[in-house]
């Protein structure tokens, strides 16, 4: 889907207004899930997991959209935790065609995953479903990245 360049922009000085806000960390992630929802049509699931006590894990944070069963999620597990071993962005177009794949709702057709970097450990994971198929552009890959990599140094 294409998305007008001025709308990225509003969304990533939007996004960065809350990171540096004075907020605890969780209501900035929900903020942050909140304005992604909110200003971008295709998507319709966005939320966090972070790693939490035990190593190589991924627990449920702030999301907006419809509940999911997936609140905890090992590393090389689904697309989620793909990107976690991976530690890079990883974009299905096409949930159908995937195998490792963790369904949370029938209606999800796509998915994006951006990991949260905090020097060379994966702390979290910004996570995005989209109803529709085949809707992610660069220019997602880019504002995601450029908001997790902001969030990074916040993280614990
Ligand atoms: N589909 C993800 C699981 C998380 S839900 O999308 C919220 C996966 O395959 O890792």
């Amino acid at each position: 889907m294409e998305l007008e360049k001025s709308k990225y922009r509003s969304i990533e000085s939007e996004a960065i207004a809350i990171i540096e806000g004075d907020e605890e960390l969780k209501k900035k992630l929900l903020a942050i899930c909140v304005l992604l929802e909110r200003e971008v049509e295709y998507y319709d699931w966005v939320g966090f997991y972070l790693t939490g006590s035990r190593p190589r894990e991924l627990i449920l944070g702030p999301f907006v959209g419809t509940p999911t069963i997936h609140v905890c999620i090992p590393f090389g597990k689904g697309i989620c935790g793909q990107a976690a071993e991976r530690k890079r962005t990883i974009i299905i177009q096409d949930v159908s065609k995937e195998t490792n794949y963790l369904a949370c709702a029938s209606d999800v057709e796509s998915e994006i995953v951006v990991p949260i970097m905090k020097g060379d450990d994966v702390v979290g994971e910004l996570d995005i479903d989209s109803h529709r198929k085949g809707p992610f552009t660069w220019e997602d890959r880019v504002l995601l990245e450029k908001i997790c990599l902001k969030l990074g140094p916040l993280m614990k």
